[in-house]
């Protein structure tokens, strides 16, 4: 089987009927699968980025809304997400918390946000999997006011040439349809120097989840200059 690139992932191709009644399921199981890696230490790293979260806050693929109840009372939340399964979950979430948050099915790298109208970017395991990392934080950085903050907390590539890396290079294509477009091995910092952002702080982690592929991580926050 061909594997998938990185021009050719569920965002981009039109996916058929197994991929999509799959993606179906994948939001079903998200929570459920998030459990343990929540309990055992990420729901307090997403407690501490979160906290730096102020004025109008835009998040993107907020799957099913894992940050909702870190984010402080004063903010306005404009939470995305382009997968309608995910979507409809988030919005049963955002209703039973009693939260204020505008839903809108967008992709990272096409956000119907005007220039200039955000005070904090949040991505949290997002860019691992959206179709294009470079647009995605091109248009954070559109949306982010001059000296607003993009906070993140995404798991990346292993060290080049590790054991790990050889792993996460062999089971792309596998983890890639599992986890909906997921990559194993992005380099997301390299990205977020790139698209003109500065990171002011960096923290180098470990994910709790079980799948061992899904190590190393960065937290941290990266201000539009
Ligand atoms: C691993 S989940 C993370 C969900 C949530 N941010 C969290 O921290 O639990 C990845 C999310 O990214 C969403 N996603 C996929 N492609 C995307 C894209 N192009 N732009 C924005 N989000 C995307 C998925 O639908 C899913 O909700």
């Amino acid at each position: 089987m061909k594997p998938a690139t990185e021009e050719e992932t569920p965002e981009t191709a039109t996916p058929n009927p197994f991929m999509r009644a799959w993606g179906s399921c994948f939001a079903a199981l998200y929570n459920p699968l998030l459990w343990r890696t929540e309990r055992r230490g990420n729901a307090k790293r997403r407690a501490n980025l979160i906290a730096g979260a102020n004025g109008t806050v835009v998040e993107l693929g907020a799957g099913t809304g894992h940050n909702l109840s870190h984010y402080p009372d004063d903010a306005e939340l404009i939470l995305t997400e382009p997968h309608e399964p995910m979507a409809r979950r988030l919005e049963q979430h955002v209703a039973r918390s009693g939260r204020e948050a505008t839903v809108l099915r967008a992709p990272a790298e096409d956000l119907p946000l005007p220039d200039n109208c955000a005070d904090t970017v949040v991505s949290t395991l997002v860019l691992c999997t959206v179709g294009d990392l470079d647009a995605s934080l091109a248009e954070a950085r559109r949306v982010l006011k001059p000296g607003g903050r993009l906070l993140f907390l995404e798991h990346v590539a292993a060290e080049p040439g590790s054991r790990l890396d050889r792993w996460q290079r062999k089971a792309h294509g596998f983890w890639h349809g599992f986890a909906c477009g997921c990559h194993t091995n992005r380099e997301t910092e390299a990205a977020i120097r790139r698209s003109g952002l500065r990171i002011d702080e960096l923290v180098n982690d470990r994910l709790e989840f079980e799948v061992p592929l899904i190590h190393p991580l960065i937290w941290g926050r990266a201000i539009n200059p």
